[in-house]
């Protein structure tokens, strides 16, 4: 059954991309929380609105559904500027890189998603036209092969990254703004709650949005997946009313826990303590006892966890935390924690 892994699962397919666009704040204002990442984006981009020149370039790193798009479209409507929307996986050769640049209008923001996963060539070309606004085509191939020399618009890039650790330091140090957006706090996501069931006309009472924003794993995405689930329960099963009791029913339906961990943060806590006794166990040997890819635990799972207290990333692998014993409703063994602390 994939339906419950989806349901806090923080990509997003289908029909929900058109619910999410109608639920994206258009303007810093509008943006929930992250408010020292608002303050000093907000700061850029005054600054840059009364030089008339196009601000620094932006990095952004997050974990999935946290406003990265968001707040790249922000940017652009800030900058009252147009927005060019492209992905790393889509810049596979320079060249695709090179149309792009070479048509961008003075002071365009460019917005490169998943900038980590851009491909060798394309990723140098970049720095050059970061800094200088010029790319060098290469015309020709082998030893006769010449660089030519080619200006583009000043024009600022957004980049967006779930993975900043994967960013070569070249390109890293190429953005003169880098934002970090960590996870919400529930009284953040209630205003995010209470924002879109405004939009989508759903009557929201304090009990109920306080429940859904509390299991939402610190993610406005999330936040807005539940909010559409508990109404849908509510309107068959309630007559609409969203109280806690009702939320609260509605979301152990669909597998959510009280701290808002979803089926792959339990299993990868239930493994690390049923099988591997609590850790050190390494990410790779974990992601496989729970049938994932590496990439998934570490960039979707692991980052809640660890901010939950329940998991620590340690140099001899992942290791489950006494509180995660506890939320399994374990009994550590008597070494558990003993052994790391005397190797
Ligand atoms: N600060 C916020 N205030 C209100 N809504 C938000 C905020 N941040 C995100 N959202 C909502 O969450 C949804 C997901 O946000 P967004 O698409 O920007 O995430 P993302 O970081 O780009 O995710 P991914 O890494 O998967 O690309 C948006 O549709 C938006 O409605
Ligand atoms: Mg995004």
């Amino acid at each position: 059954m994939e339906f419950e892994r989806d349901l806090v699962s923080p990509d997003v397919a289908g029909d929900e991309l058109q619910i999410e666009a109608a639920l994206r704040p258009k303007r810093l204002g509008e943006f929930i929380g992250q408010g020292r990442v608002r303050e000093q984006l907000s700061l850029v981009l005054e600054s840059a609105l009364r030089r008339r020149l196009p601000p620094d370039h932006v990095l952004m790193s997050g974990s999935p559904g946290l406003g990265k798009t968001t707040l790249a479209m922000i940017i652009a409507a800030e900058l009252n500027a147009p927005l060019r929307i492209t992905s790393g996986p889509a810049l596979e050769r320079a060249g695709d890189l090179a149309a792009i640049l070479s048509t961008l209008a003075e002071g365009e923001v460019l917005f490169i998603d998943e900038i980590h996963r851009m491909a060798r060539p394309a990723e140098e070309m970049l720095y050059l036209a970061m800094e200088d606004f010029r790319v060098d085509i290469i015309v020709g191939k082998g030893p006769g092969a010449t660089a030519i020399p080619l200006d583009i618009a000043p024009f600022t890039l957004v980049g967006a990254t779930t993975r900043a650790g994967l960013l070569p330091a070249p390109l890293r140090d190429r953005f003169g703004f880098t934002a970090h957006m960590d996870f919400y706090e529930v009284g953040e996501l209630e205003q995010v709650l209470y924002r879109s069931a405004k939009l989508l006309g759903v009557n929201l009472p304090d009990e109920g949005a306080h429940e859904i924003a509390r299991r939402s794993r610190g993610t406005p995405r999330i936040a807005n997946r539940l909010l559409r689930r508990v109404r849908d329960f509510a309107d068959v099963r309630a007559d609409g009313l969203i109280n806690q009791e009702i939320a609260s029913a509605a979301l152990n339906l669909y597998e959510v826990d009280a701290e808002g961990l979803d089926r792959l943060d339990r299993a990868v806590l239930g493994v690390l303590l049923k099988k591997f006794g609590g850790g050190p166990v390494g990410l790779s040997t974990l992601a496989v006892a729970v049938g994932e890819e590496p990439e998934t635990v570490e960039v979707v799972a692991e980052p809640f966890l660890v901010r939950q207290g329940l998991l620590a990333r340690t140099p001899r692998g992942r290791v489950a935390t006494a509180a995660a014993w506890n939320h399994l409703g374990m009994t550590p063994p008597p070494d558990a924690f003993g052994a790391s602390l005397f190797d």
